[in-house]
């Protein structure tokens, strides 16, 4: 067979960059002490959803860009021999097996922010680690369903087309103004049950009157290694921080041969946010209904729980709204 005829590799990328920095403000007081992404959710920690995911679309190389108070995270992933011992010693298999699940996910890395000065700076931190690839970036606050596999889409779009890929969502209008917007050209191509289009620019956090579409840039990228220098001259924008949507509206006006280029995925998906109190509370009944061993009791529990509910007369306890 002649060379020519051969494909060329497809190369993925192999190494997820999770931003684990931010204050979680949204969460608080639950997040007064313990980091925003060591809330449980179920019976693990928001964060360890996350992992899997990555886990599972073979991203075996995890960097955690964390910042002081945040140890938890990384002790969460790390092996306890002690635990482990006390649990096999005293025959708790399956205690055992949950306890080394997050141990055995990934190989963690950890790099520290120091200043919050924003999603691109905080995902700037990853160069010595990630190298001339390309690679993925999660966001904490929300997971995908491991039945709607987004980044395995994304990750095949970046290694076929070079570039960068985000993921998108289309919201309610009056919410885009909670995410980055992206310009996207019309025509979407189907492709494995998701849309591809290509993204000519985006905005972060437009007020939503000047919204150029109700297209979300969700927390999901898989980035060219042309974004580190990009980042390095990206100038503080919303907020005052360093805006990754910023860094990407750069590299979509750049040629392919400098690494540019956006593409979008957009997702339709199961998607579940934990990082606001509502949502966190849907995540939870969602997760726990889907659930192998706790699924048929907890549904019926809820069933005769919402059938019986009566409003209460004043309501128990004062929250605090956002
Ligand atoms: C970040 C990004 C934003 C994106 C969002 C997705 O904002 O800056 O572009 O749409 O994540 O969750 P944050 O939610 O961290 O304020």
């Amino acid at each position: 067979m002649s060379s020519s005829v051969l494909e060329p590799p497809i190369h993925r990328a192999r190494k997820a960059v999770i931003p684990v920095a931010g204050l979680g403000t949204r969460l608080l007081p639950a997040s007064k002490a313990i980091p925003k992404e060591m809330i449980t959710v179920v019976d693990r920690p928001a964060i360890q959803y996350v992992v899997e995911e990555a886990a599972e679309a073979g991203l075996s190389d995890v960097l955690l860009v964390t910042n002081r108070g945040k140890g938890a995270i990384s002790d969460h992933f790390d092996s306890v021999p002690d635990l482990e011992s006390a649990l096999e010693a005293s025959g708790k298999d399956a205690l055992l097996a949950s306890v080394r699940a997050s141990s055995g996910l990934a190989h963690i890395h950890e790099v520290r922010q120091g200043e919050a000065k924003g999603l691109g700076h905080a995902v700037n931190q990853a160069r010595d680690h990630v190298g001339g690839e390309p690679f993925a970036v999660l966001l904490g606050d929300d997971f995908n369903d491991p039945r709607d596999p987004l980044l395995d889409t994304m990750l095949d779009v970046q290694a076929e087309r070079g570039g960068s890929v985000v993921a998108l969502l289309e919201v309610e209008p009056e919410t885009i103004s909670l995410y980055g917007a992206a310009v996207v050209e019309e025509a979407p191509e189907a492709g494995r049950g998701a849309d591809v289009v290509r993204v000519l620019s985006a905005v972060e956090k437009p007020p939503v009157q000047e919204a150029p579409s109700n297209l979300a840039i969700i927390g999901r990228y898989v980035l060219h290694p042309a974004v580190f220098d990009v980042l390095d001259r990206t100038e503080p924008g919303k907020g005052g921080e360093i805006q990754l949507t910023d860094a990407l509206m750069e590299l979509a006006t750049m040629s392919t041969q400098e690494g540019g280029g956006v593409h979008g995925v957009v997702f339709r998906g199961r998607r579940y946010d934990t990082g606001a109190k509502l949502d966190y509370l849907k995540a939870i009944v969602q997760l726990g209904a889907d659930r192998d061993d706790l699924g048929v009791e907890f549904m019926a529990w809820l069933r005769e729980f919402v059938q019986t509910y009566e409003e209460p007369s004043e309501r128990l306890r004062s929250g605090f709204a956002d």
